[in-house]
């Protein structure tokens, strides 16, 4: 049965943070400062089991969840992931994707595929080396997260969107280079405006690239035509090539906020289920599970936490917004 919450909103899809640790540092999401040496990460008593996401998912798949995305974190850092989407991708009409900043996806792809993995997003800011590492802040080079992308195109799972967060400043320079390079490659790439995630990122509006901006640079050299969306609520606005070169998107959740039809929870690894990205408490569903509730009382509990629901952060955005406390992205997952 569809759950609604008080602004009538339904219950559709669900992000999976699978873990809270990642091997990038990137600057807008786990700034070494905070996110260095000493960081208390969670435990691995801590985060949910492979056993206790599926029995959740199941629960969640029952009350309208017709998608699932696993993020983290980073989530191929998190130990055998592709024993977990062999579990979830049981679950009947499941649509089963996952989020990753391609570093691990060479070794991965294949395994992931095999287990029942549909399609990835992979996250790449720049193709420019110098601008990449000064993003993600491990040195990481380009060329090792198209590797990436390759590996999962070749082993079906595409077609493949590409995330790119566009801070001013700092890679808005790399718009056009990267539309150019994944027109040629018909890969969906979207552009991300810069969010006032967490608390660590020291995010200041004038550093958020409005996707109007976003879409006008594009249009000046390769002219764009607005697309209908693939299904309500979708996140992404979608803009087509005029020439008939495939499509792009922009997310433009700072400009352009999307709360009203916002359709989407997200389940942290210590198994806390937040309602907005924006949040500052979720509801703590690993101490039901392990304190040995009945499917039944978790259904009720799901069904308690989305119909109370009422955040719509990013529609009140203001100057006095951007320093409650929040909880940070790579916790929540992206
Ligand atoms: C938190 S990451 C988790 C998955 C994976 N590690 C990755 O980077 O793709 C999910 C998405 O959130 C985006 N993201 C992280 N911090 C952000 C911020 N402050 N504003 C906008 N997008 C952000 C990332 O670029 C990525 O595309
Ligand atoms: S955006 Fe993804 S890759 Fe970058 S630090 Fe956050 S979780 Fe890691």
């Amino acid at each position: 049965m569809t759950l609604t919450d008080t602004l009538k909103r339904p219950l559709r899809d669900l992000r999976i943070s699978v873990t809270d640790r990642c091997n990038f540092r990137c600057v807008y999401c786990m700034p070494r400062e905070v996110f260095g040496p000493g960081y208390q990460f969670l435990q691995r008593d801590q985060i949910l089991t492979f056993e206790e996401i599926t029995r959740l998912a199941r629960i969640f798949v029952r009350h309208g969840i017709g998608k699932i995305r696993l993020t983290g974190g980073e989530p191929l850092v998190r130990r055998d992931l592709h024993l977990l989407i062999g579990m979830l991708a049981q679950i009947p009409d499941l649509d089963l994707t996952l989020t990753t900043n391609g570093s691990l996806l060479p070794r991965q792809a294949r395994i992931l595929k095999e287990a029942g993995l549909k399609r990835v997003t992979v996250s790449l800011d720049s193709l420019d080396d110098e601008v990449f590492k000064a993003m993600n802040d491990v040195d990481f080079s380009v060329a090792k997260v198209l590797e990436g992308m390759e590996a999962a195109a070749s082993v079906g799972l595409g077609p493949i969107k590409v995330n790119m967060v566009v801070k001013r400043g700092l890679n808005d320079s790399s718009i056009l280079p990267m539309a150019r390079f994944f027109r040629e490659k018909g890969y969906i790439l979207r552009f991300i405006e810069y969010m006032d995630v967490g608390h660590t990122n020291g995010w200041r509006m004038d550093e958020v690239v409005p996707a109007a901006e976003i879409i006008k640079r594009i249009h000046a050299e390769m002219p764009l035509e607005p697309v209908d969306p693939n299904y309500p609520g979708e996140v992404a606005e979608r803009w087509r090539y005029k020439d008939g070169g495939g499509e792009i998107g922009v997310i433009a959740s700072v400009t352009q906020a999307f709360c009203s039809t916002c359709t989407r929870a997200r389940l942290s690894a210590e198994g806390k289920l937040y309602t907005c990205l924006f949040a500052i408490k979720g509801f703590d569903f690993r101490d039901l599970l392990r304190s040995g509730a009945t499917d039944e009382e978790i259904s009720a509990a799901v069904a308690r936490v989305w119909m109370q629901r009422e955040d719509r952060y990013s529609e009140i955005r203001s100057q006095n917004t951007v320093s409650l406390p929040k909880v940070e992205m790579s916790h929540i997952g992206g």
